[in-house]
């Protein structure tokens, strides 16, 4: 088979890593891909969004199936327009994909189908959501209602707070379009966990728990981005909780989906919050979460590319999805300044030192293969991921992997994986 990966982070490196291990697989194209990516696939240099060129190449090329990574892409319906051309695509077409990109309509579906989340209300003129604001409790949430890269969410401290929230949304729309309603909810406590899971539409099949460390800098201070992270499992995702999601959370969205005529195919991923009246959902992805993908699927046995074929054909359940019974940890190498302005374009080292170490692979994030060289190309630039027996172990390996890797201005937390 060919197959083409569409995206170019460590997401999709870790896609490309994980499919290009499938006897099934020939040959990997990924567009645009990075300077990481280029060693096991060959890079097109076509963005996600270009869906024109995208199925043209696919067309031209003879792609037996079409991996699509980002959200965007997915919410503005590429796979609808795979579908049209006859192409094979793994992902959900556009009206599945919507319980990621439209907060107001995932959280009506969850309060629809009695689906465990944190209480809210829709507003869509600022005028009566900063009256609202006057009699909720504090910390409340404000998001804006589509996608914002991570940042729509802001968790006010105070009314004032708030209503500065509001008006940065709704009035001097700060995320353009994504702002023209917002959902105000409670705000809950906890720890999070993310779970990912494939389902054809009627069968669900979780993949093993992970954790991810959204702030910027240790002990959780600093700006949220989209992941300085990742370790799995989680240490507080028992069986029972598991249990309870299953039935409680995981079967009851697919079958949601199923009823609202909008049949999800592909990854489904579960933003969870363990408070002390049980798990609630805190958000819906409609895809591979970015840096979670790197710590489940090198734990993963099963041949990726055969699971997204029962997938695509709808006989999940006929297929077997086996994980290791080990640990991984991957740990986000940044560019000083991320999550706001930083420079790129600098040479990095030791990536071959940190690989040379049983258990290490590096992820490219936001890197550049120029002149034969790899330079920084982006705000989160590598993430260096561990294997080990247990979450000690693998924490051990990936510090020692990164402490290999140097690169001017670089910046990375020292607390990844405890937690
Ligand atoms: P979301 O995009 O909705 O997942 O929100 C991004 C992040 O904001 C989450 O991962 C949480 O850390 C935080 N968050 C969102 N909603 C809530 C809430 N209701 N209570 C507490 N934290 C929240
Ligand atoms: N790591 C969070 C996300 O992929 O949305």
């Amino acid at each position: 088979m060919k197959v083409l990966v569409v995206g170019g982070g460590g997401r999709e490196h870790t896609l490309v890593w994980k499919i290009s291990q499938s006897p099934l697989v020939d040959k990997v194209y990924c567009a645009p891909g990075n300077g990481g990516i280029a060693k096991l696939a060959e890079c097109i240099d076509i963005k996600a969004m270009d869906f024109e060129n995208l199925v043209k190449f696919a067309e031209e090329n003879k792609i037996d199936l079409t991996v699509i990574g980002p959200d965007d892409p997915l919410a503005a319906g590429i796979v609808d327009v795979f579908e049209a051309r006859g192409l094979r695509v793994f992902g959900p077409g556009k009206d599945a994909a919507m319980i990621e990109g439209s907060k107001v309509f995932s959280k009506n579906l969850m309060k629809k189908y009695g689906i465990p989340t944190a209480a809210y209300e829709v507003f869509d003129n600022s005028k009566e959501a900063v009256e609202y604001l006057r009699n909720v409790s504090y910390p409340a949430v404000v998001k804006a209602e589509g996608l914002a890269l991570g940042k729509g969410v802001i968790i006010a401290r105070n009314y004032d707070e708030a209503v500065q929230a509001v008006k940065e949304i709704m009035d001097d729309k700060v995320f353009g379009q994504a702002g023209n309603r917002v959902v105000i909810e409670e705000f809950l406590a906890g720890q999070e966990v993310s779970i990912l899971a494939f389902t054809d539409g009627t069968t669900v099949v979780p993949m093993v728990s992970a954790q991810d460390h959204k702030r910027a800098y240790d002990h959780d201070q600093g700006l949220n981005t989209g992941g300085m992270g990742t370790f799995s499992p989680s240490r507080i995702y028992t069986p029972e909780i598991a249990a309870y999601c299953m039935e409680n959370i995981f079967k009851p969205t697919v079958q949601a989906m199923n009823q609202e005529g909008r049949k999800f195919k592909g990854i489904l991923y579960f933003g969870l919050i363990l408070t002390k009246d049980g798990p609630k959902v805190l958000e819906y992805n409609a895809r591979f979460g970015d840096p979670e993908t790197q710590v489940v699927l090198p734990r993963l046995k099963s041949d990726l590319v055969e699971i997204f074929n029962a997938v695509i054909d709808e006989r999940l359940s006929e297929v077997k999805v086996e994980w290791e019974d080990n640990a991984a940890v991957c740990v986000v190498m940044a560019s000083g300044g991320y999550p706001q302005k930083y420079y790129t374009g600098y040479p990095i080292e030791g990536i071959e030192d940190a690989e040379l170490i049983e258990g290490v692979t590096v992820f490219h994030a936001g890197t550049k293969l120029i002149d034969g060289k790899i330079v920084t190309a982006g705000g989160r630039v590598l993430g260096v991921t561990a294997i080990g027996s247990n979450l000690d172990e693998a924490i051990k390996t990936a510090y020692e992997g990164v402490s290999k890797i140097s690169f001017k201005d670089m910046h990375y937390r020292k607390d990844i994986g405890i937690k």
